[in-house]
């Protein structure tokens, strides 16, 4: 019978595309990676769980379920109790287990989670904004007959073109993504297929009905075939997806590819897992092109959050196996949070070397005060600010909305163009659309940090990337684009570096050369994206810059200062990337510099890093794919052939200033062996975690100095504390019993039939991780309530997401998102 079941959910499974239904409320569920080859109905039966089917497109991966035991995990209960009894030796436990074929295991937790959050601003206030506009500009005559031409042209009737500035701007010449002439070629985006990973879209709207791709389309909150808005609040989605894909018909106006497809992706309407999340970074893939993200981790400049591994997973896999081995193209808006001196180098899905991260500019092409500034930031292009935004699609059958915002709106913009590109070169690889991008992005003639990158003749800044995106410029490239040699990759080893930060201008630097044999080795020929990943202690997270720089003097500020962000977390095993070397050799001398400007009491001390270097190989035919990311990818940090960084006390540098020659340095290098270091060298437990130390009492009294004497002798003293001490055991006892029966009944719930004897003297292993676990919660927490303050009331007189509560974080179906205030420069 059991075996019955199973084989029709296998059939099942394999019948029908569409995913397993899940529902969090009454089920667990555990993604699971098995070792190649393994049925995962047979370890799932020998778990006693449920086999629930693949995990979206990724190889050896599945989900299993279970019913609901809150609090409780399956799969590493069981994983302990084996270990428990192989340590015992007892009989039959050395036999081989379904478990030694698990290579991960994650239960998917709802409320861990950081809530992703959309990246529109509030509506200017528009009616005030339009009417400055009317009354300060006037548009020219000669280019409003022109976009009138232009419109009769390309029988394009819609109502609202006119007023698409960032399509053709009769206001602000030359402000637009230059796209008319595209559209003039016939290139409207055929063939091409934009996915739009949002709160939904509205499939039912006159103006995208007819470019509507119901294959690739999924609503993973609410787990219905299509992503129609159900909340009051789901209008993002289908903004973008007008922005993108908006029929050429009489109904509002028209997308950069008004010819191509334009799938939804429902998932920003509820918290989902990230086994749900993984599965939507790689759906439909052969058919969905391009995913538009423009949402992320909060950007209040004090989170410092990417996607989970399995999501990590699901993007390299997209960027392997997507488009028949083309790459799926993965577009994000680059964060709304720079007022709050955000920096999208501390969101890990904008920098993902798999990402093509876009900024935003406005219609008189000024920084607008939300775009975020970051080395990770390819392009910018158009959206609100300077009295206007973006006018595209709402939802409903016939609605329109002219206050689109944020980077939300700049990223749409974006893969529409790479719709038009893919319609001219269906064949382009990932990778190639972030050289043509790069390549013709035109400089935005505004101050800001240029400089030269002079392997690859293009000026960078960390505000505008390498300037704004031209759609004109893009497809007549990708035209004729041969496509760039398979990635290769250079990974350092871990530079230890082990020493305090300086306060003040001063940085702290640690040094790696590379040499061109050591890149002939790796068959890398040039650079495309460089990381650097690393741990920093510091009692406040927010103190610190970093900078890296390249052997040619370029400089990324990796990390910049963000006054909001008193986390007592420091860097950990944190990856930052940087666009800035693109096309630069890699040879030579490799610099990071780790700041700590503020002088004050909060301190902290570099560990160590580590370069990885990644781009294009020599011999094509030697290059292999880049494994799957693990979660222990960073963990050699203390392997044999990991060295000790040159590292020196750098004199005071101006930012932006190539520095130069190292040896300018004050050299002082750090010992191998860490313990054996000088006494400025710290402890390995973090600052703020780390207890006092434990004095050596020689006076009368009982207990060192911080314990109070109540002015009695030693006697007294050791009477009192001795009864403390008993009173505090006694508790612990009660607490351990407590704790004792609640999991015994967890087990009973468990309907659990493996007759193991309880492991509670085993739970060493189980403390630390539930320690950790406990801090992540209640920094979701804090997460959630800083959101709820910020909730959108937008157009809406019904905004949501006033609740903010901890544990509760889960519940379907809330809402959880922030906008940044009205703009303020930008109205001016
Ligand atoms: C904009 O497109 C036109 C063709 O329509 C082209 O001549 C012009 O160079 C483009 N502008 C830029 C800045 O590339
Ligand atoms: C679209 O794709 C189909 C199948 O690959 C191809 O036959 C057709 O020519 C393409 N159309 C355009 C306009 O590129
Ligand atoms: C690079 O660093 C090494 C020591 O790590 C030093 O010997 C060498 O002179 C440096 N090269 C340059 C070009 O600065």
């Amino acid at each position: 019978m059991m075996k019955l079941t199973r084989a029709l959910i296998a059939i099942s499974s394999i019948l029908s595309p569409v995913l397993a239904a899940r529902d969090y409320d009454t089920h667990d569920y555990y993604a699971v990676h098995l070792k190649q080859g393994v049925r995962p109905e047979d370890v799932s039966s020998a778990l006693d769980l449920h086999y629930d089917g693949p995990l979206g497109k990724l190889d050896d991966h599945h989900i299993f379920r279970t019913h609901r035991q809150h609090g409780y995990d399956h799969i590493e209960t069981a994983r302990k109790e084996l270990k428990w009894r192989r340590r015992k030796r007892e009989a039959g436990s050395d036999e081989p287990h379904a478990l030694d074929h698990v290579l991960l295991s994650q239960k998917q937790e709802l409320h861990k989670r950081f809530p992703l959050v959309k990246r529109n601003v509030l509506p200017p206030l528009v009616q005030e904004a339009r009417l400055q506009r009317r009354q300060g500009e006037a548009p020219v005559d000669a280019a409003v007959q022109k976009g009138i031409d232009l419109a009769k042209a390309l029988e394009i009737g819609d109502p609202i073109f006119q007023e698409q500035w960032h399509l053709y701007n009769h206001v602000q010449l030359g402000h637009d993504i230059n796209v008319t002439g595209v559209w003039a070629q016939g290139i409207t985006g055929k063939n091409s297929t934009v996915s739009i990973v949002d709160d939904g879209l509205d499939m039912d709207s006159d103006d995208l009905k007819d470019n509507y791709f119901a294959e690739g389309s999924y609503d993973f909150n609410d787990q219905r075939d299509d992503p129609k808005p159900r909340l009051s609040d789901d209008r993002h989605g289908t903004r973008c997806a007008g922005e993108v894909a908006a029929v050429k018909n009489d109904v509002c106006g028209v997308g950069v590819a008004y010819d191509s497809k334009v799938a939804g992706e429902r998932i920003l309407s509820a918290i989902i897992s990230d086994a749900d999340e993984a599965v939507a970074m790689n759906y439909a893939f052969e058919k969905n092109h391009i995913y538009s993200c423009s949402w992320g981790p909060p950007d209040d400049g004090t989170a410092m959050e990417g996607p989970g591994v399995l999501i990590r997973r699901a993007m390299v896999n997209g960027v392997q196996k997507g488009r028949q081995g083309l790459g799926s193209i993965y577009v994000f808006a680059i964060g709304n949070g720079a007022a709050n001196d955000d920096n999208c180098n501390f969101d890990g899905y904008t920098n993902s070397i798999y990402s093509v991260s876009v900024g935003g500019i406005d219609r008189k092409g000024l920084h607008p005060y939300y775009s975020e500034k970051c080395s990770a930031q390819l392009v910018v292009t158009y959206s609100s600010g300077s009295g206007d935004a973006i006018h595209t699609t709402d939802v409903g059958q016939n609605k329109c909305y002219n206050s689109h915002g944020g980077t939300s709106a700049a990223g749409p913009l974006v893969a529409g163009i790479y719709a038009l590109m893919l319609e001219v070169n269906p064949k382009l690889g990932w990778r190639d659309f972030q050289w043509l991008t790069a390549l013709t992005a035109v400089k935005v003639e505004n101050p800001g940090d240029w400089q030269l990158n002079k392997a690859f003749g293009r000026e960078f800044s960390h505000q505008y990337g390498y300037g704004k995106a031209d759609a004109w410029a893009l497809v007549e490239a990708a035209k004729t684009w041969k496509n760039v040699k398979p990635q290769a990759w250079y990974y350092s080893p871990w530079q230890h570096v082990k020493h305090e930060v300086p306060q003040g201008d001063q940085g702290l630097a640690s040094t790696v050369q590379v040499t061109a044999e050591m890149l002939k080795g790796a068959n890398l020929e040039r650079l495309e994206h460089v990381t650097v990943t690393m741990n920093v202690e510091h009692m406040r997270r927010g103190d610190l810059s970093v900078e890296l720089r390249s052997p040619s003097g370029m400089v990324s500020h990796l990390a910049t200062h963000r006054r909001n962000d008193n986390a007592a977390a420091g860097y950990v095993d944190w990856t930052f990337m940087s666009v800035a070397h693109w096309a630069e050799s890699g040879i030579g001398n490799w610099t990071v510099v780790v700041k700590d400007t503020l002088v004050d009491d909060n301190k902290g001390s570099f560990t160590d890093w580590r370069l990885r270097l990644w781009g294009e190989s020599i011999d094509a035919s030697k290059q292999s794919l880049l494994p799957l990311p693990t979660d222990h990818d960073d963990d050699d940090h203390d392997r044999e052939d990991a060295v000790v960084g040159t590292t020196s006390v750098a004199v005071p540098t101006e930012t932006g200033v190539p520095a130069g020659n190292p040896t300018d340095h004050i050299d002082r290098p750090v010992n191998a062996k860490p313990t054996t270091t000088s006494s400025s060298t710290p402890t390995e437990t973090s600052p703020a975690e780390s207890l006092p130390a434990t004095p050596t009492s020689t006076n009368s009294d009982f207990l060192p100095r911080p314990f109070p004497t109540f002015g009695a002798s030693k006697r007294t003293q050791v009477w009192i504390y001795g009864a403390a001490v008993l009173i505090v055991i006694f508790l612990a006892a009660l607490l351990g019993y407590y704790l004792y029966q609640r999991r015994k009944r967890a087990r009973w719930m468990s309907r659990d039939d493996y007759g193991f004897e309880m492991v509670d003297h085993d739970d060493a292993d189980g403390a630390v991780p539930g320690v950790v676990g406990g801090k992540k919660n209640r920094r979701a927490g804090e997460l959630y309530d800083a959101f709820a303050e910020g909730s959108d009331g937008e157009d809406e007189p019904f905004g949501l997401g006033e609740s903010s509560e901890d544990e509760e974080g889960d519940e379907h179906g809330k809402e959880r998102y922030r906008d940044v205030e009205v703009p303020k420069e930008g109205e001016k």
